[in-house]
């Protein structure tokens, strides 16, 4: 039984630093692309065995100490009423721009609507049987925003900024109806067996922290004081937040994810002993050759400074021409360096 991950969620000091990978399941694995190449990606997703078996590739192959439930953020924005497809990035055809838009969305039941990743959670369990722990995961209600009124990425999502300024009520009207299927959705992974909830906002760090306070903090905050998370703790990712932790903090949360743009130390000084962080490595970092990776987890180990509360993580995620050997030693070096 391996619970240095969810110790370490909860501030409990650990034998050595639980470490996984943002987007760990994925296609720098050879792996993960022979199973890949049979399907698409949402097929993957929305077949229970399959999704099982790619969620713990990771786990027997890297030795990192959690799972992440293999779906997508945007997998439950599908019943809500927009058509979804990923091309590899995710495309609406019918994005989100009005007030009778917003009216037509319904609020998934996770159970009948999303199944397969009730289902998916349940088989994880029992073929992890506490090998580790297992995390479930959605978009913050920000992120799929982002998706919903752009219909697709973008690079400085000005529509969905247009909605914010120009058409307030309703963007708040959206905000609201994601909110209350995102706390369904979380819950329901909760009670089908997610050992903990990663709260992904990948955009939030777009807003200027005033804008980030006003039209962003309120909602995340919401959903997370709507968690049944006594034993479940939640981890927060705000990508791009460094400038405004003590802000972002508010939101709630157990665990504050960090990217690579600000100092693990200074971070932790903002956030105060009671919060536990979650990062910070460079992604690229995975680049570089063996002997570099290794001082760079040394770095980030020592701006913990041996301090309880931290899991060892990349500041996004995996990037899909990363060299499998080099995550593996990248695990490998995290565990070493902090074993006490
Ligand atoms: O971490 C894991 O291993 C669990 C699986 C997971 C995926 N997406 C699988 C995936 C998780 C946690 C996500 C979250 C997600 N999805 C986020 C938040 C985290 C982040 O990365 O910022 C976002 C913004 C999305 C939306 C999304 N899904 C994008 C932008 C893309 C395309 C990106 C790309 O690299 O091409 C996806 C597709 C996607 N989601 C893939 C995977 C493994 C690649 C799909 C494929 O196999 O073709």
């Amino acid at each position: 039984m391996n619970n240095r991950f969810l110790d370490a969620c909860w501030g409990k000091p650990v034998d050595r630093t639980p470490v996984w990978l943002m987007r760990q399941a994925g296609r720098y694995l050879p792996e993960y692309m022979a199973v890949r190449s049979k399907c698409t990606f949402l097929e993957l997703c929305k077949t229970p065995e399959l999704a099982a078996e790619v969620t713990i590739q990771p786990v027997d192959i890297l030795g990192v100490d959690a799972a992440i439930l293999f779906s997508d953020i945007l997998t439950p924005v599908e019943p809500m009423g927009l058509k979804l497809d990923f091309v590899p990035g995710p495309v609406f055809e019918n994005p989100v721009r009005t007030m009778a838009d917003v009216e037509r969305l319904r609020i998934p039941k996770p159970e009948e609507d999303v199944p397969y990743v009730i289902d998916a959670i349940k088989i994880l369990r029992n073929e992890l049987a506490g090998k580790v722990p297992l995390i479930g995961f959605g978009g913050a209600p920000f992120t799929l925003a982002c998706y919903m009124v752009e219909g697709k990425g973008s690079k400085d999502w000005a529509t969905i900024k247009r909605m914010m300024y120009a058409a307030p009520e309703v963007y708040a009207a959206l905000m609201e109806k994601v909110t209350m299927m995102d706390m369904e959705y979380l819950n329901a992974q909760i009670k089908a067996g997610a050992q903990a909830i990663q709260i992904f906002d990948t955009w939030g760090g777009v807003l200027s922290p005033v804008d980030y306070e006003r039209f962003v903090l309120p909602y995340t905050q919401k959903l997370i004081n709507g968690l049944d998370r006594q034993n479940t703790p939640v981890i927060h990712f705000v990508k791009g937040s460094g400038t405004m932790l003590d802000t972002v903090q508010k939101a709630g949360g157990d665990v504050m994810g960090l990217d690579w743009h600000v100092n693990l130390g200074k971070a932790r000084e903002v956030l105060g002993p009671n919060m536990a962080v979650q990062g910070n490595l460079d992604p690229t970092v995975l680049f570089a050759p063996k002997d570099v990776i290794e001082a760079e987890v040394k770095r980030v180990l020592d701006e913990n400074a041996g301090r309880p509360g931290h899991i060892f993580n990349l500041g996004h995620g995996i990037l899909p021409t990363v060299p499998p050997e080099n995550a593996i030693h990248m695990v490998e070096c995290v565990h070493r360096l902090s074993q006490k």
